[in-house]
């Protein structure tokens, strides 16, 4: 949906809503006017938070539509037996479909299992199927139960002639064993937070995990990013939990914001990720913001001078 910047020139620019629609409308400018650093090697990123309904799926498939937007090649691993990622990424995933259970359980390679998204070239996605519902109990009696996703990863970035520049892998509510290989397979955690009461209860038992699989079984696994989801600025407990989160982890907030959005919900009945249901919504801008400052943020300090611009994007 095009917004006609014109019909807002004659609204009292004092009123909030007109602020609103200008600094949205500025925002809009600046991101069809940026310039982005590609990582020259694979960042490969877990979104994880044990609590339910966060927004990590939503979180994983808009960042990584926002990121492919700008010219990244993503790929996206749903590691959840809902297949909510799957499903926004517009990627079948009936029981019949190979899938992230074949790569864990019977070891088929990565590859044999990926899809294109049909929002992008760019946009890759391993799907999960509802047999994944059953690997949790599976993978206990199976040989390196913790690095089976990270051996397949290893394994399809040696062999994939262009990898891509950022994986992305959805997980469930838990810190099971699905959970474990994803942590085993990333070297950083992105974590959702949903501004709402309890947003930080259950944190430290996340850090804590992150923690232990650091120490025990992947170096380099770190906390890189939080995100602050379903912020609605109207209340005051949103800008509370906001403030603490920013105390807590000033590092690792993302400046931006991702604001409660109608939208947002919206585009998974679409089987579409927001970015192409409604790209220039307040909840596809603060995502593709998100996306621009995760690679800005970089911590490989690895870009290369293949510079890219959106130019891409509608
Ligand atoms: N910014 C937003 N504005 C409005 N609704 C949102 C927003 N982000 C997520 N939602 C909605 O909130 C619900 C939970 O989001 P999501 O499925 O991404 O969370 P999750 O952490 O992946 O959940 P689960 O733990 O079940 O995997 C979904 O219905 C989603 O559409
Ligand atoms: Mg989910």
């Amino acid at each position: 949906m095009k917004h006609s910047d014109n019909a807002v020139t004659s609204v009292d620019d004092d009123t909030p809503l007109a602020r609103e629609i200008a600094d949205l409308r500025a925002r809009r400018r600046a991101l069809d006017d940026v310039h982005v650093r590609l990582p020259s090697g694979t960042r490969t990123l877990t979104v994880s938070n044990q609590k339910g309904g966060v927004g990590k799926t939503t979180t994983t498939v808009n960042i990584a539509a926002a990121l492919a937007g700008v010219g990244a090649r993503v790929l996206v691993i749903d590691l959840d037996p809902q297949g909510n990622a799957s499903t926004a990424l517009g990627v079948p995933h009936t029981a019949d479909v190979p899938s992230v259970y074949d790569v864990l359980i019977d070891e088929f390679p990565l590859a044999d299992i990926v899809q294109t998204s049909p929002e992008s070239p760019l946009l890759t996605c391993a799907p999960s199927t509802i047999h994944l519902a059953g690997a949790e109990i599976e993978l206990v009696s199976h040989v390196a139960r913790e690095h089976r996703l990270r051996r397949a990863l290893d394994e399809y970035l040696a062999s994939t002639p262009e990898p891509p520049h950022v994986v992305l892998i959805d997980c469930p509510p838990s810190l099971g064993l699905l959970t474990i290989n994803a942590f085993t397979a990333a070297s950083e955690v992105l974590i959702p937070i949903q501004c709402e009461y309890y947003a930080l209860e259950g944190l430290s038992q996340l850090l804590g995990s992150v923690q232990m699989i650091q120490k025990h079984l992947n170096p380099p696994l770190h906390v890189s990013t939080i995100l602050l989801t379903m912020y609605d600025g109207r209340t005051r407990l949103a800008q509370q939990v906001a403030e603490e989160v920013r105390e807590h982890f000033p590092q690792q907030v993302l400046g931006t914001v991702i604001p409660r959005s109608v939208r947002v919900s919206e585009a998974p009945s679409f089987g579409q990720t927001v970015i192409a249901y409604d790209g220039q919504s307040a909840g596809a801008v603060a995502y593709r913001e998100a996306a621009v400052e995760l690679l800005a943020r970089s911590d490989h300090d690895d870009a290369d001078d293949g510079e890219s611009t959106n130019e891409g994007e509608s």
